[in-house]
């Protein structure tokens, strides 16, 4: 089965300048969008260890730091990388479109 991505406007490239992190909602979904080198990238906002959004965390370079536990998830892969996450964030795709980035996810 072929599956379609629903692409959805969130924010201009700018709400990103001061902290190279924002967040937004995506069909109901809260969604951390982050800049890094450049490019642009999305994971779901909800840290996998516990209530914490990943867009209060602090970004350095490819990794956000969870601002509960400073567990850390690279953002282009959404793997885990530093204790105590274990699980792996969800990652979407991002396309920037007409000056606003667009998150794609599966409809
Ligand atoms: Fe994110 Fe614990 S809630 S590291």
């Amino acid at each position: 089965m072929t599956e379609t991505l629903t692409w959805t406007p969130t924010v201009a490239p700018s709400a990103l300048e001061q902290y190279g992190v924002a967040q937004a909602i995506v069909g109901g979904t809260k969604i951390a969008l982050y800049a890094v080198d450049g490019d642009y990238y999305a994971t779901a906002d909800l840290c996998t260890h516990g209530q914490a959004s990943l867009a209060d965390g602090y970004l350095d370079g490819d990794l956000i730091e969870c601002p509960l536990h400073q567990g850390t998830f690279n953002v282009k892969t959404g793997a885990a990388v530093g204790a105590p996450c274990t699980v792996a964030v969800r990652t979407y795709p991002v396309k920037l479109e007409n000056g606003v980035l667009h998150v794609g996810m599966e409809s």
